[in-house]
């Protein structure tokens, strides 16, 4: 594949591309889906009702995602390399997997799929560590048409149980274990933790990864090599990519919203393609012959589209690394720029914020002159970790693109492009061409103009967008496309600045952002809620210097245990509910929340406390119970 001819040169280029994209936007998107490989070409482009969470891209047209990411490659790059596996321990062997191995390794487990009698349209979780086998099994699923559901590894039992139960899925795809720094995470024990509370799953295939002793289910449980050999054995080891529709399901992700439940957001394939490939080709300035390296897990949706369908579409070598940024040290992510000369580097402002605590010690002595592009995203990014991240990783020279955009999404909507449209510190800056942002005030007006702030929506369909959630429709509709007629409502607020640059300002509802991670209060609350002793709970963000946001636990507890107990046992819960992730970083154990007279919490005076502003805590006299706002600020951690 040559460069494509979509990708902008110059800002000029992007506003005219822009233009187009909003005066013609079935000729802009035509010209782009017209470079992929069809088995049919479409015969609408696309179709949208807003007022039904109602969109279709692309419609008529058959295709497979896996042959525009690995076999149209072939010819040309069959022994570049498609994936670099980069282990946790760095004494560790790597893996360079040529498009041609991807190729074969994807067809062989496809076959596996098969013969395991799992067809088109079976939902398949996928719950492993960040190891090839991992894209390897997206891919397989994608070859097959079987909708992946992939969960991060961090996620407990009862997340996994949770989301194969809401899916429906017949299969689950695992590991023995996987490497986090200096831990090993059972994963396959979890599984089996998890499979106690599901009925539809009738095939387990489990890597081995690390050689740790795991329990097999004789007729369930299958070895990955021992089924691979198998099948290689029995049948050929190429299998032809299933022909799909453009709007069927690829993959469901599940994701935090202010509702208990996490929701199945489900992407359609042709659309989502088109998306991921465009906005990484774009966004990134991707040449020929690059290898990108996206420090995100695949569990998130970042991974998908920034590690597997993105870069693989665009024929680039892909960065896949077991670890974390700071284990054995802090240098991790700047000695693998070096050594496989990384051009494109795409992380977490988070992690940037922990990387820099460490001082220039982990960088001095790494050249990093092979960056061309750095990226971050998951969300605000602080103007001290731009500049540290500009300066001491990009050399003052290399740019930066912040991206805004969310699993919804399915892809970057707002960003500059590297080296091209302006950059901003802070500032997500303008929307990719065929995003059509709006800002909406108070009163559900679109704000028109510069210098406005509000809350963000998106007025015109885009190819990678949400299609619904996963067996409930009316969901997808109540929670994205009810807030503002005909909008697609993001969650997030965001500022215009007087040159039309866009900055987002973090989340509107009650969803946390801890860590890049979503986590939703009231999925919090529940599992906090679940100990016999808790009567009632509230998970409030506070700014934490690490992890943007951190998470204040104000708990009721009935009960004559000590403080340190209760707390332990809490944080257990939410371990074993969620998973670790949503650990709250301080509990506070009260008598009771400041409720109005209608018995809704005032989260607000909680997140005043919780932010230490006792002074401002605006007025309490409507609260059905004002003495305990006093008791709260009394006990705060
Ligand atoms: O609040 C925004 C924040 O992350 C949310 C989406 O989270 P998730 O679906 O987990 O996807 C994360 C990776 C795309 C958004 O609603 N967010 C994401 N990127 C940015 C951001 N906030 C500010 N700036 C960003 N660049």
């Amino acid at each position: 594949m040559t460069t494509p001819k979509y990708k902008i040169d110059s800002f000029e280029e992007y506003n005219k591309e822009y233009k187009r994209s909003i005066e013609n936007p079935i000729e802009f998107w035509d010209d782009i889906a017209n470079d992929f490989t069809w088995h049919k070409k479409w015969d609408t482009t696309y179709e949208s009702d807003f007022s039904k969470a109602k969109t279709q891209w692309f419609i008529g047209g058959k295709l497979n995602i896996t042959e525009n990411c690995i076999d149209r490659h072939l010819t040309e790059k069959g022994e570049q390399a498609a994936i670099i596996f980069e282990p946790n321990n760095p004494n560790d062997p790597n893996q360079i997997i040529t498009y041609n191995q991807l190729h074969k390794r994807v067809c062989e487990f496809a076959n596996v799929l098969v013969n395991k009698g799992i067809k088109k349209g079976d939902r398949i979780c996928i719950y492993m560590g960040m190891i090839p086998e991992l894209a390897i099994a997206v891919l397989a699923c994608a070859r097959i048409g079987a909708i992946h559901s992939v969960i991060f590894g961090g996620f407990s039992a009862k997340s996994i149980a949770d989301r194969v139960n809401d899916a429906e899925a017949n299969c689950i795809i695992t590991c023995d274990a996987a490497n986090r720094g200096n831990k090993t995470i059972p994963l396959k024990s979890v599984v089996d933790e998890a499979l106690t509370e599901c009925s539809t799953v009738e095939t387990v295939l489990v890597y081995n990864h690390l050689n740790t002793k795991i329990q097999m289910k004789e007729g369930r449980d299958h070895d990955w090599v021992k089924t691979v050999t198998e099948v290689v054995e029995s049948r050929n080891s190429d299998f032809p990519a299933v022909s799909m529709d453009s709007e069927d399901p690829l993959f469901i992700l599940y994701t935090s919203g202010s509702t208990g439940k996490p929701k199945g957001v489900v992407h359609s394939t042709a659309g989502y393609m088109v998306w991921a490939n465009y906005t990484f080709v774009n966004v990134f300035q991707y040449q020929e012959g690059q290898t990108h390296f996206c420090t995100a897990d695949i569990g998130w949706i970042t991974g998908h589209s920034y590690i597997i369908y993105g870069p693989l579409s665009a024929g680039a070598t892909t960065l896949m690394f077991e670890g974390i940024p700071t284990w054995p040290d802090a240098g991790r992510f700047w000695e693998i720029t070096d050594k496989y000369s990384v051009d494109i580097l795409y992380t977490a402002p988070t992690a940037i914020r922990s990387l820099m605590t460490f001082g220039d010690a982990p960088i001095s002595e790494k050249n990093l002159d092979t960056l061309k592009v750095l990226g971050t995203v998951g969300e605000p990014i602080n103007e001290e970790a731009w500049q540290w991240y500009k300066g001491k990783i990009g050399h003052g020279e290399v740019p930066i693109v912040d991206t805004w955009w969310q699993t919804e999404t399915g892809g970057i909507l707002i960003s500059n492009l590297a080296g091209i449209t302006p950059e901003k510190p802070t500032f997500a800056t303008l929307p990719l061409p065929g995003v059509q942002p709006a800002l909406m005030d108070e009163n559900g007006n679109e704000l028109i103009g510069n210098d406005v702030s509000g809350n963000l929506c998106i007025k015109f369909p885009w190819p990678g967008m949400i299609r619904t959630t996963y067996g409930d429709h009316d969901r997808c509709l109540d929670t994205y496309f009810s807030a503002y007629p005909d909008k697609y409502f993001t969650g997030d607020g965001c500022l215009r600045d007087e040159n039309g640059f866009y900055r987002i300002t973090g989340r509107v509802d009650d969803v946390l952002n801890v860590s890049g991670h979503r986590i939703g209060t009231a999925e919090l609350e529940n599992a906090i809620n679940m100990h016999p002793n808790v009567v009632e709970s509230a998970i409030i963000g506070y700014p934490h210097d690490i992890k943007g946001q951190g998470i204040y636990a104000y708990v009721i507890h009935i009960g004559e245990q000590d403080q340190e107990t209760i707390k332990k046992e809490i944080l257990g819960y939410v371990t074993q509910h969620i998973g670790p992730i949503a650990k709250p970083d301080k509990i506070q154990i009260v008598s009771g929340l400041p409720k109005t007279r209608s018995g809704k919490i005032m989260r607000r005076i909680l997140r005043k406390i919780a932010e230490g502003e006792f002074q401002n805590i605006g007025d309490t006299s409507t609260l059905l119970n004002p003495e305990i706002v006093d008791d709260i600020i009394n006990g705060r951690i």
